[in-house]
């Protein structure tokens, strides 16, 4: 990066010596916060507005400031604005850029405000930005589930506790647990996002401003819902981050989740899943292989979220009110953590989208596992039989039928009733796993009549929202 001259230091002066290369490189952050420049200009745009509108400059002097602010942005977008060491930051580059730009009345943009309520003010405009960006991507990502669990109507699958097999569940139960985790994920985004659009500029550096400036006007213009009544607790508030990162980890932690089962059901020894090639890479020395890299590589991801989320919460730990520089290092974490779950949600849905269930493969080994075991257990408790009595009966014959080498459908009218005086042969009715899958009742169970429900329910709401 280039080097400026002392006049880019807005400090200039109170001090009798330049800054040192080696501060100025050590406590720069231009290299990264210039991502906020967009925000940086909307909140400088309202200030100024709000400054017009309170006498604290002339229309006129607004109108040159906003033109001048604007330009800058154009350059920047256009790639073409310098960037040099001795402006740190972001909010000294734009405002410096004005100065060198309409002079005087540059230097009137920074009345009743530090760079200490602006960055804050910066960063919540940013990150109220990605959290309605990455809801959008979640409700992408669970349409993309609740299409796939359309498309694989009445397909059963062995459903896992412990990875072991448990009991039967329909495909498209599977699909909307998901989609559930993801509501949630968006719901905790909402909440997230109401307590974060309180605006922070007009706390200054840390007291507030005796300048008579109109706090609402500014909070209107840049869409937040209210003004924050404490200036100390306002400039130092990075909750905010910690909160919109734990927001990220949960839905890092939901992709990664399921991505392992997928990584799982692709293997041979499943043999569930079917991905498209494009979406799987090969081995440069084995010739057949095809592998899941875009699930482990989301699986592996959520590693750097939890990591943002931890540096962000000792970055604040500890810190006396109000401003600290600590502050500063908030913001790469942020940024990681965003990208790393932006993309993420972008490949997951492209997955769930391009791969399909192997319902042959499936189906050839559904009656494997004792998948009615529960339901068998369950018919006995309808016949009045204790539920630990039923355990039991249940538990001997699938002992007994393992030493046979079949299913619980295999064993003789004999073996049920000796187990039990109640299982006579209409007990078959409960046997096999689409029998048992119909044999389900519970609100929220897997009973095909409430999955159908819960998929109607997802697709009128997803239309909604
Ligand atoms: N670059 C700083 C940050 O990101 C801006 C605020 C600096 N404030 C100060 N008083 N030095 O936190």
């Amino acid at each position: 990066m280039e080097r400026g001259t002392v006049a880019d230091k807005p400090w200039g002066g109170r001090f009798g010596e330049r800054t040192d290369r080696r501060v100025e490189e050590f406590t720069e952050s231009i290299s990264f916060d210039r991502r906020l420049f967009d925000q940086d200009v909307r909140g400088s745009i309202a200030h100024a507005e709000m400054l017009a509108h309170v006498g604290l400059i002339s229309t006129a002097e607004c109108q040159q400031i906003v033109r001048g602010l604007s330009e800058i942005r154009a350059e920047i977008v256009a790639g073409t604005f310098p960037f040099v060491l001795e402006r740190e930051d972001i909010h000294m580059h734009i405002e410096a850029a004005l100065i060198d730009r309409i002079g005087d009345v540059g230097r009137k943009l920074h009345t009743a405000r530090s760079r200490n309520d602006q960055v804050a003010t910066d960063v919540k405009l940013w990150t109220r930005d990605a959290l309605d960006r990455i809801d959008g991507r979640l409700k992408t990502l669970q349409t993309a589930l609740v299409n796939a669990a359309g498309r694989h109507e009445g397909l059963i699958l062995p459903g896992y506790t412990h990875l072991q097999r448990a009991q039967p569940v329909l495909a498209a139960h599977y699909y909307l647990a998901y989609v559930e985790k993801y509501a949630r994920d968006r719901s905790r985004l909402t909440d997230c996002r109401s307590r974060l659009n309180v605006l922070p500029l007009g706390a200054a550096a840390m007291a507030g401003t005796t300048l008579p400036i109109d706090r609402d006007h500014v909070a209107v213009a840049l869409g937040f819902e209210g003004v924050a009544a404490n200036s100390m607790d306002v400039s130092s508030d990075r909750d905010f981050l910690v909160e919109s990162v734990f927001v990220l980890t949960m839905v890092a932690e939901h992709l990664a989740g399921w991505a392992e089962e997928w990584v799982i059901w692709s293997t041979q020894e499943f043999s569930f899943l079917k991905l498209p090639d494009g979406l799987c890479t090969g081995s440069s020395i084995m010739p057949q292989k095809k592998n899941p890299d875009v699930l482990e590589l989301i699986r592996g991801r959520s590693a750097r979220v939890v990591g943002s989320l931890m540096t962000l919460l000792v970055l604040i730990k500890g810190l006396p009110l109000a401003y600290n520089r600590d502050l500063q290092e908030d913001k790469e974490p942020l940024f990681d953590a965003f990208d790393t779950v932006d993309a993420c949600l972008d490949l997951a849905s492209v997955i769930v989208d391009g791969a399909t269930l192997r319902a042959d493969k499936i189906a050839a080994r559904i009656d494997e596992g004792f998948l009615d075991a529960t339901t068998l257990m369950e018919y006995l408790i309808k016949q009045g039989v204790p539920q630990r009595t039923g355990h039991e009966i249940v538990g001997h014959l699938v002992g007994l039928a393992e030493k046979k080498g079949g299913r619980l459908a295999d064993l003789s009218d004999d073996d049920f009733r000796q187990a039990h005086p109640k299982l006579d042969p209409s007990v078959r009715q409960t046997l096999g796993v689409a029998n048992a899958i119909n044999a389900f009742r519970s609100y929220g169970s897997t009973a095909p009549d409430q999955v159908a429900k819960q998929l109607l329910g997802w697709k009128a709401r997803l239309e909604m929202s």
